[in-house]
């Protein structure tokens, strides 16, 4: 079974996130599989809409052990930087299915969500700074306008993670189900979404996003920071602290 499964029904493209012994981290691999498929949907003008799961434990973050190679490089790897670029230029509605651990980029890829449905379980964490890092996907510019900077700076800078309900206090989740609802509620949501005229989702989606130029060169200030906090001390004893956890 492949990390990331991609599967098209009908104007619904399916992503999702398949690794589950490891929490769905995120390897380069899946990030460019993600990225082309998300690339790939954009051309496809009989896809109307997106749909991101990942099973029981959404999506755990980046794995840390890419992490470390990254600090070692001195460079965020390609595949990384190229699913955050799909993200901000992909101009179709994504629904997500978020259960169990959300962690890292598995919150920050929610800001650019259009639905989010969330399990009863899910817990949504950014420990971003905890690890020596800094948030990323532009999360520094959307999540302080959808929540305030308060909230905002609770979440992305104190790493204080958010259950279901604060999440969707917090206007970064639409609904909360139970678990074994979770599927079925994404999935009526997408088909909801898929069965609107497309070419006017896509331009009021493009307008309520704001200019795709201003989330562009937030990421790109994001990862040439990011890039000088992986070679940091801090964050090299804060990932060898995550691997040496269990021993
Ligand atoms: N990178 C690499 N491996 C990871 C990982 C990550 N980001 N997240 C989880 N894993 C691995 C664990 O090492 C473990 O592997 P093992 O079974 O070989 O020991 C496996 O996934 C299951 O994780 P575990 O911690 O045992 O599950 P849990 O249910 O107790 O906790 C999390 C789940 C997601 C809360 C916890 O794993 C975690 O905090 N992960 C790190 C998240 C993180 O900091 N990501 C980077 C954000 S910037």
């Amino acid at each position: 079974m492949p990390d990331i499964e991609i599967t098209d029904d009908g104007a619904i493209r399916t992503i999702r996130m398949n690794r589950p012994d490891k929490k769905n981290a995120l390897t380069l691999a899946m990030y460019r599989l993600m990225a082309a498929a998300i690339q790939e949907v954009n051309r496809m003008p009989d896809i109307c809409c997106l749909l991101v799961t990942g099973g029981t434990a959404f999506c755990a973050g980046n794995d840390i052990n890419d992490f470390i190679d990254a600090a070692k490089s001195g460079a965020l790897a390609e595949p990384v930087t190229s699913f955050l670029d799909a993200l901000v230029l992909n101009e179709k509605p994504i629904v997500a299915a978020v259960a169990g651990p959300a962690v890292g980029i598995g919150v920050t890829m929610l800001l650019h969500c259009d639905h989010v449905i969330a399990a009863r379980d899910a817990v949504l964490s950014t420990p971003f700074v905890a690890l020596g890092l800094l948030p990323e996907a532009a999360s520094t510019l959307i999540a302080p306008r959808l929540m305030g900077h308060a909230r905002a700076f609770e979440l992305l800078v104190m790493g204080r993670p958010l259950d279901a309900d604060a999440a969707r206090d917090a206007g970064l989740v639409n609904n909360v189900v139970e678990p074994d609802q979770l599927d079925a509620a994404a999935l009526h949501a997408a088909r909801e979404i898929a069965a609107l005229p497309g070419e006017a989702v896509k331009a009021a989606r493009r307008l309520m996003r704001g200019p795709v130029s201003e989330l562009s060169v937030r990421v790109d200030e994001e990862v040439a920071l990011f890039k000088e906090r992986l070679g940091s001390d801090e964050a090299k004893a804060a990932f060898a602290a995550f691997l040496n956890r269990k021993r």
